[in-house]
């Protein structure tokens, strides 16, 4: 007699997400407020010439030290970086043991006032990603435009489900 396989031929995969909104960045914990007043002041440094989209992210390491990142721009596009890329790369060069508990983000655009949080790209959340996985511990991710609502997830599996990571290359 044929075993009669449990697993059906299809089904459907939901994948939740969770959110918090902030009506604005005054309504933060005092953590994130700080740390997002750091990336707005990193915003003043990017380099966006061609997009005129700046970005400025602030990085939190767990020994209390701060890194600032903006995004920089090449005429070579694809050779530029964003902001969040920028400041965790050099987080992790300069501080190579040490976890990264949170990364805010601001940004400003020089074509009109952004109203809505900035979401970090798929490459950028692929590099926080292997950044959570390299130290176990989550990283929170505050994102906010210029002004308004601000978005906060405790993880990056929040903003990058099923994410691609070093364990199926073994
Ligand atoms: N950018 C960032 O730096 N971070 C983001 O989260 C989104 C996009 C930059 C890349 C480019 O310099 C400009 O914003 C427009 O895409």
């Amino acid at each position: 007699m044929a075993k009669v396989s449990r697993i059906p031929d299809k089904h459907t995969l939901m994948v939740r997400t969770e959110i918090e909104v902030y009506a604005s960045a005054e309504k933060l914990p005092k953590n994130d407020q700080l740390l997002l007043a750091k990336a707005k002041l990193a915003v003043k440094n990017a380099y966006a010439p061609y997009s005129h989209f700046q970005v400025g992210a602030a990085v939190r390491l767990q020994n209390g030290k701060i890194i600032l990142g903006n995004n920089q721009e090449n005429a070579a596009y694809p050779s530029g970086l964003c902001a969040e890329r920028v400041a965790i790369f050099q987080a992790g060069a300069l501080y190579p043991n040490v976890a990264v508990k949170s990364i805010a983000i601001s940004c400003k655009s020089i074509i009109k006032p952004v109203l809505e949080p900035v979401t970090p790209c798929g490459a950028c959340r692929q590099s926080i990603a292997e950044y959570e996985l390299r130290s176990g511990k989550p990283i929170r991710i505050i994102m906010s435009g210029e002004k308004g609502a601000v978005y906060v997830v405790n993880s990056i599996s929040s903003l990058l489900p099923l994410l691609f990571n070093a364990s199926i290359l073994k």
